[in-house]
């Protein structure tokens, strides 16, 4: 989606936004030496450490380890998603988003579709205090426990029986029955058209910031379908959209962990119970939009999922949806309830303080991945170990690079009874450690890191070196396209740099080194001579690479196509797939 912005139209809105006026917009900033510093918004501190550079049009607390772009502080800041930052922008600059970028995004066109669903959402609320049959409707509620002021709360409606609300109500032009059909609130059926939703409790469902996009509606009593949603329609996304995040936000705006459930029914029983900060997906599987939705919300995430076997394989799934964002920076974890239970009624039983204390207990990522893993061989055998190995390892080569990759590695090969990684005999880089710095990031990041804060260090290199791309290590085909692009772009701000990446696999790892603390400990006047110093062994080691290249192909032993060929020899189920689609 965010792909089809040109970078240059990029580049030019961070070059006509200074991240220092934007940000002095929403919080109060003090100049202090070169830069401006704050007490961070996004976590709680009672001296500043919240500092935006105006040279390098970057933003970081060094308290809480936030950064990012004038782009990546309104995502943040005012939680918008990516498009929505770049409009926001734009008008700010008083520039237009070129057009032919438009991906199905909530833009201008799409008002009568949100106004639509506010005037449905309207109807549905009057009709639970006023149709004749409402009285069934309202003790339905009541008797699932909710009181009205949760139903008010999450805006819950009547669909009446009859089924000729919305088109009598909103139907009478054209354009409003065209509009209504094109959003799949009244259908024909044998020539008659009629209302989806028919005595049905209505749960509006709200994007995150509060716009009725759709509807979900709950049959009175027993019956089939149970829940009817609304049609995938321009402005409702199931993948995209969880239901709650609005309201879980207006309770607290700064959750500190947010819990994930199945239904709608789960989120409103619990939030009846003062649990607030819960959502839930709309019928659907976790999903990779999901999951960069919820990492916006809160730094813990807990899925919760039914005990039984169908909630494992869910549960699995989602697991595997969130390997490929998991840098343990967002603490996730799993509930798994008793079987039979649902939050919605465990909850009822026990309360809102043994719920409480489940979530605290819930499995950790790492756990849950192991000990599935751990159940389908025998641990006792080497067979069983070696499987589990050739297991876990892709699940783990899908974790991005980083301290909490390596250290599932470390665990697996502890688990499997290997060499972990610190165990092995270091690969020797040559002129390696001459400087005394605590922890340094690897040569590669080295250079990528003081690229970043000092794009001008491009000027030092005559040619980007092009076998560098073939290197095992992406950095160093990163190094050489950043060189690239600073070539392209002699002024670009680190700010502009960094956002080129975003869509690309190694957004999340440029980040971090955009802010690296290892950046602090080099002099001014030594940036230069450090850069190069840097390039020159990551030349040397390269061009060993190309020497050694068939060797170290033989020695690394498995390969991830060996791997992937063994796991589909293998007849058995390599691991529980979910056997329940809802959608
Ligand atoms: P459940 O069947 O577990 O329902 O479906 P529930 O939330 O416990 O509902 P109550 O307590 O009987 O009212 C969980 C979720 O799966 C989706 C809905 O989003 C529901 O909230 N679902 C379920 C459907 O979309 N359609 C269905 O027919 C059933
Ligand atoms: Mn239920």
């Amino acid at each position: 989606m965010a792909g089809r912005i040109p970078p240059e139209f990029i580049d030019e809105l961070l070059t006509r936004t200074d991240i220092v006026d934007l940000v002095g917009t929403r919080i109060q900033l003090r100049k202090a030496g070169k830069d401006y510093q704050a007490r961070c918004p996004f976590h709680d501190e009672k001296t500043p450490s919240f500092t935006v550079s105006q040279d390098k049009q970057f933003y970081h607390c060094f308290g809480c380890g936030a950064h990012g772009t004038a782009i990546g502080f309104l995502m943040e800041y005012d939680r918008l998603d990516f498009r929505e930052a770049i409009d926001e922008l734009a008008q700010r600059a008083g520039l237009a988003v070129p057009d032919g970028v438009d991906a199905g995004r909530p833009g201008p066109d799409h008002g009568p579709l949100y106004a639509l669903h506010e005037q449905v959402a309207e109807l549905y609320r009057e009709q639970l205090r006023v149709h004749p049959e409402a009285r069934r409707a309202v003790d339905y509620l009541k008797a699932r426990g909710l009181t009205g002021e949760v139903a008010a709360q999450y805006g819950l409606g009547f669909a009446p029986p009859d089924g000729r609300l919305l088109l009598s109500r909103l139907g009478e032009s054209p354009s409003g029955r065209e509009r209504l059909l094109g959003c799949g609130l009244i259908y024909d059926e044998e020539g008659r058209r009629r209302d989806r939703f028919r005595d049905r409790i209505i749960f509006p469902i709200r994007d995150r910031r509060g716009r009725v996009i759709g509807f979900g509606g709950r049959l009175l009593g027993e019956g089939k379908p149970k829940y009817l949603n609304s049609p995938e329609t321009p402005i409702f996304h199931k993948g995209r959209e969880l239901y709650g995040l609005f309201e879980a936000q207006k309770a607290k705006r700064k959750l500190d962990a947010v819990l994930v459930v199945e239904g709608y029914m789960d989120v409103i029983a619990l939030a009846q119970f003062g649990v607030t900060n819960v959502v839930a997906t709309l019928g659907t599987a976790t999903t990779a939009e999901h999951l960069q939705l919820l990492s916006r919300t809160a730094p813990e995430v807990v899925f919760c999922f039914d005990g039984d076997r169908a909630g494992r394989a869910a549960a699995w799934k989602a697991l595997e949806v969130t390997l490929p964002s998991a840098t343990g920076r967002q603490s996730i974890r799993f509930l798994f309830l008793p079987d039979g239970e649902d939050p919605d009624s465990l909850i009822r039983a026990e309360g809102a303080d043994a719920f409480r204390a489940r979530m605290t207990q819930a499995q950790p990522l790492s756990e849950f991945l192991f000990e599935q893993l751990c159940d389908q061989v025998d641990m006792n055998s080497i067979d069983g170990r070696a499987r589990f190995s050739l297991l876990a390892q892709p699940l783990i080569q899908a974790v991005p690079p980083g301290i909490y990759r390596d250290m599932l590695a470390g665990r697996m090969a502890a688990l499997a009874g290997l060499p972990t990684p610190a165990q092995r005999p270091p690969v020797r880089a040559r002129g390696r450690a001459r400087t005394a710095y605590p922890t340094r990031p690897s040569l590669i990041a080295q250079a990528i890191a003081l690229l970043l804060d000092h794009p001008e260090l491009a000027g030092e290199v005559e040619e980007a070196p092009d076998d560098w791309r073939r290197s095992a290590n992406p950095g160093a085909a990163i190094l050489v396209q950043l060189l690239e692009t600073i070539a392209a772009h002699p002024t670009i701000s680190k700010g502009a740099l960094v956002e080129r990446w975003r869509d690309r696999e190694h957004f999340a790892y440029l980040q971090r080194l955009s802010v690296d603390p290892f950046l602090r400990g080099i002099p001014p006047d030594g940036v230069a001579a450090e850069f190069i110093g840097a390039l020159t062994r990551i030349g040397d080691e390269v061009l060993k690479e190309e020497r050694q290249r068939p060797l170290t192909e033989a020695r690394a032993g498995v390969s991830g196509e060996e791997v992937r060929a063994q796991l589909e020899q293998d007849a058995a189920p390599t691991h529980p797939r979910a056997d329940i689609d809802w959608s």
